[in-house]
């Protein structure tokens, strides 16, 4: 979850890694360190507790000379409070280093290598540090290679050596790392991000092998005997700069709702052949789809509530069950799949642990995977059986928004197609429902024009302690991403219910003025769901009432109404997500927070 950078070439390391840090922040914000080898080979070492911008300062302050080669970290607390010293990088002996990951047997080795009296934070990564001294004798491949057998664990680390100026050495497992040769010099990070001003070519660190990046080279080492040389695969990144930088936006959040329509075209308009879905240049075969009897979708967080989306809209199309996992409880609980179940992945980051691990679960089970996923090249792409990759661009908002729409019209294309290959759909069915998902993208842009309205109704929202979001069916899974995005972005406690669930105590909490989000776009459970605002609006609810264009409701009923255009009911996520989204924003900047980089939060969850 932290974000890492090292770099070692020519040019001004100080402002490579600071520049590197700024854009990594994302990761993890509460603390950052870099550490950098100065012209007479010292160590210079600056953390700082708060934002890379304090960081920023503080070395402006305290760093007089040139470097060419250092490391860098933001943190995301997780063993150790936030602290200058539990901040990055870590010297120990002979050692300085960066870790993003966690060190499960930090205790053993404490005791093992007698390191109680050494430590001066609270972190396992100093004692990583410490127990890599201890192994060393000279040879740093020789050092990490013994340690990485010491470990359990995930990590991506960048580490330096006192007799080795110029030189890093990065080793993962688990957690992710990039690194790439540019005519700037070497880099690695934990992120795409961090390279993209330099190259748009780079490699996965390979798990089990070792990379060292001098000024003029990267190389990757075997950890066998004679550490041969290994060459890995290189991968060329399909966006640039632009795609990570605000361009003019306020926050990363608001113009990755602005490109939301985009990212829908370029994930569905590549996969359609003749007017139907088609996923043959993803190499996704028809059988994967005719040989399972159910379906299992497993993922985190948003993701996870995309997984209900599409539990809700498979499961009346395919006449198959469709279940739905948080992919931390799944790893536990000896779920019912087997070689007959389709089991779908879903991770903007293709790095989230919990969900890596459930993958890899799944496998164990027979299961075939399919992984929907935004990171090109992620752990999750590389070992599932099949992915389907969502062409979003990089999300830097710590909060998804973008990564949802365009999850959702991966499984929507997923759904179409099963329906078809199964018999489920005629081709003239399977061509309405694609040209419906189509519609849904102008659907979109109309809700982004309306975004004052939005800004305005915030105001009936940034002083309340607790919001609720109800719907029934498909309204309800789209509530479940709304409630999570408001409490994100504006920390006001917020909660879906499903609409006629309510009543059987929740409604407890229904008082004067609370606002109630009420989504009513299904025909089918419309006059059951209006029943259900008009008992929460009986007990004072603010209600904030979104439906179609063409639903007919007692003007008295809402205190504030919104209407998105008339479509499918399957597909009226789209608009209402841009909705839900910006009534997210509008809160978070009204309360005067920092929605880009929510409180407590990381964007790639690489612990468990
Ligand atoms: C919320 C959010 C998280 C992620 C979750 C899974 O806005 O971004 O809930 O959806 O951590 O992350 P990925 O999709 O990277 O596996």
């Amino acid at each position: 979850m932290c974000g890492i950078i090292g770099y070692s070439g020519p040019l001004d390391a100080r402002k490579i890694l600071l520049d590197g840090l700024a854009g990594l922040e994302y990761r993890g914000y509460d603390s950052a360190g870099i550490a950098l080898v100065m012209e007479d080979s010292s160590i210079c070492l600056a953390k700082k507790t708060g934002k890379v911008q304090a960081l920023r300062e503080y070395c402006d302050e305290i760093i007089k000379g040139a470097s060419h080669c250092g490391i860098g970290h933001t943190r995301w607390a997780t063993h150790g409070g936030v602290t200058e010293q539990n901040a990055h990088p870590h010297r120990a002996g002979r050692v300085t280093l960066i870790h993003n990951g966690i060190i499960e047997n930090y205790h053993e080795l404490t005791k093992e290598f007698h390191l109680e009296d050494r430590l001066i934070s609270q972190t396992d990564s100093e004692v990583a540090a410490w127990v890599l001294d201890s192994l060393y004798d000279g040879d740093p491949l020789k050092a990490i290679s013994k340690l990485q057998e010491k470990l359990r664990g995930s990590y991506g680390f960048c580490i330096m050596f006192d007799d080795q100026p110029g030189s890093i050495y990065a080793v993962r497992s688990v957690s992710p790392l990039v690194a790439s040769y540019t005519h700037s010099g070497a880099l690695v990070a934990s992120d795409l991000t961090a390279l993209i001003p330099y190259t748009n070519q780079y490699f996965v660190v390979p798990e089990g092998k070792i990379v060292k990046l001098t000024p003029y080279k990267v190389q990757v080492y075997n950890l066998d005997e004679a550490f041969t040389k290994f060459t890995p695969e290189i991968l060329t990144v399909n966006w640039n700069m632009d795609a990570a930088m605000k361009n003019g936006y306020p926050h990363f959040m608001m113009k990755e709702i602005h490109e939301q329509p985009d990212a829908m075209k370029n994930t569905i308009l590549p996969r359609m052949s003749h007017g139907l879905p088609d996923f043959t240049a993803d190499k996704i075969p028809d059988d994967l789809f005719t040989n399972c009897n159910q379906i299992h979708i497993v993922a985190c967080g948003t993701a996870m509530y995309a997984g209900m989306v599409a539990r809700a809209m498979m499961e009346p199309l395919l006449r198959i069950p469709v279940a739905v996992s948080i992919a931390s409880e799944f790893r536990y609980e000896d779920p019912l799949i087997d070689e007959k179940t389709l089991v779908i992945i879903i991770s903007q980051s293709g790095e989230t642990i919990d969900t890596l691990a459930a993958m890899r679960l799944a496998h164990q089970y027979g299961s075939k995977t399919l992984a929907v996923v935004n990171v090109k090249g992620s752990s999750i792409a590389r070992e599932s059986d099949y992915v389907l990759y969502t062409h979003a661009g990089p999300e830097i908002a710590v909060a998804s928004t973008k990564a949802y729409s365009v999850q959702l019209a991966a499984l929507y294309l997923v759904g179409c197609r099963m329906a078809l290959v199964r018999g489920k759909f005629t081709e003239k069915q399977a061509e309405d429902f694609l040209s419906d998902l189509l519609d849904a993208i102008p659907a979109m842009e109309t809700m982004l024009a309306q975004k004052e309205t939005f800004h305005e109704l915030a105001v009936h929202l940034i002083n309340h302690p607790d919001a609720f979001f109800i719907g029934r069916g498909l309204d309800y899974a789209f509530s479940l991403e709304g409630a999570l995005k408001l409490k994100e972005v504006s920390y006001i406690h917020a909660e879906a219910y499903a609409a006629g669930e309510l009543k059987h105590g929740t409604i407890a909490l229904i008082s004067d003025n609370v606002p109630v989000i009420a989504i009513a776009t299904q025909e089918h459970v419309f006059a059951k769901t209006i029943s259900n605002i008009r008992e929460v609006k009986a007990r004072g609810a603010f209600i904030i009432l979104l439906t179609k264009e063409s639903a007919v409701v007692d003007e008295n009923l809402a205190d504030i109404h919104i209407r998105i255009p008339n479509m499918d009911d399957r597909f009226t996520v789209f608009p209402i997500i841009v909705a839900l989204q910006f009534i997210a924003y509008y809160t978070s900047i009204g309360k005067g927070l920092d929605v880009d980089q929510p409180r407590n939060l990381a964007k790639s969850v690489t612990v468990e």
